[in-house]
């Protein structure tokens, strides 16, 4: 008999075909996300969850399928587990690190280069008939090249953003929990700042952290204090890492100069402040939105639940 297991959101379709070949898949027939009851009744009985990041899979869910041994997170990110409670029940956690890591960094440039160059402004000029011919002071952006990027949370994320920064030509700052090994560092010419003295420096500040206790608001009404007027904030990491009111007070007041966002504090609520904003640039979560990414998404969620089926180590389990 194969074994149960029950996934949240439909994947991709390469992926569908292998978890129905492979397991007794059941799944969520709505294009949208389950309420929690739904959750609950869908998984009941079943030993394997496959989850989005969408998905809370808090205390009351993870206890109440007993039968429960592994919750399979589709995404490298695991802020939306409760981890205490999946540990105390002995149930493992697995994400997909790794095959995003360079889609993600991709959709951080193009929100770089769109606020840089101001592309979505230009887009919307374009198409909604109101350019009147070329215009030598019309939209006027930002060189990249030679400014200087300060990243937070030099990881794999982070690391690929920064590998991208040294074709663009410019100076790399970064801070992270622990200061990288010289030669990585060299590697991408990238040179360590404490906090504020890497928010005040940086042209460009571009967040790669995990969402933690220690991160959330991180970047505050004092942080965009201390950074330059002329600054430009990307997120692609978690929105609460960010004060979205004090994000829309700095743009409003001039104290950053624009703002790209992937990701938002309440999703898919974005702060209304921001949607009157032109110099802001807004994804829907986009971070490791491409074909291969997904795909490659999906095997790895298999090969874990496999490995925790089969009484094996997962290759991705969370500590
Ligand atoms: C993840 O998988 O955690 C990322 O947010 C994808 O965009």
């Amino acid at each position: 008999m194969k074994p149960g297991v029950f996934l949240t959101r439909a994947l991709p379709t390469p992926v569908m075909h292998r978890l129905k070949t492979l397991f007794d898949l059941k799944y969520n027939l709505y294009d949208r996300p389950l309420t929690k009851p739904e959750l609950m009744r869908g998984m009941r009985g079943r030993p394997a969850l496959i989850s989005m990041l969408s998905d809370p899979i808090d205390a009351e869910v993870i206890a109440s399928n007993s039968r429960l041994k592994v919750i399979a997170n589709y995404a490298v990110g695991y802020n939306n587990i409760d981890l205490k409670t999946a540990a105390a029940l002995g149930i493992i956690v697995t994400n997909t690190p790794e095959v995003l890591t360079e889609a993600t960094a991709d959709l951080t440039w193009s929100l770089i280069l769109s606020l840089a160059r101001r592309v979505v402004e230009g887009d919307r000029l374009t198409r909604t008939g109101r350019w009147t011919g070329w215009n030598p002071t019309q939209l006027l952006g930002m060189n990249v090249s030679g400014k200087t990027l300060g990243i937070i949370g030099m990881g794999r994320i982070g690391q690929a953003v920064a590998q991208r920064a040294v074709g663009f030509g410019m100076r790399l700052i970064y801070h992270n929990r622990r200061r990288l090994p010289h030669r990585v560092e060299k590697r991408f010419r990238a040179s360590y700042r404490p906090l504020p003295r890497l928010l005040a420096a940086a042209d460009i500040l571009s967040l790669h952290v995990p969402l933690t206790r220690e991160t959330r608001h991180l970047i505050d009404r004092r942080a965009f204090n201390g950074m330059k007027r002329t600054a430009l904030l990307i997120n692609t990491a978690r929105g609460p890492v960010v004060d979205e009111k004090a994000l829309v007070r700095a743009l409003k007041k001039g104290e950053i100069a624009g703002a790209g966002l992937d990701v938002f504090e309440e999703e898919p609520t974005v702060q209304k402040g921001l949607l009157t904003l032109p110099n802001v640039v807004l994804l829907p979560h986009l971070g490791s939105a491409t074909v291969e990414t997904r795909i490659r998404m999906g095997w790895m969620v298999i090969e874990n639940i496999q490995a925790v089926l089969k009484g094996k180590p997962a290759p991705n389990a969370i500590r």
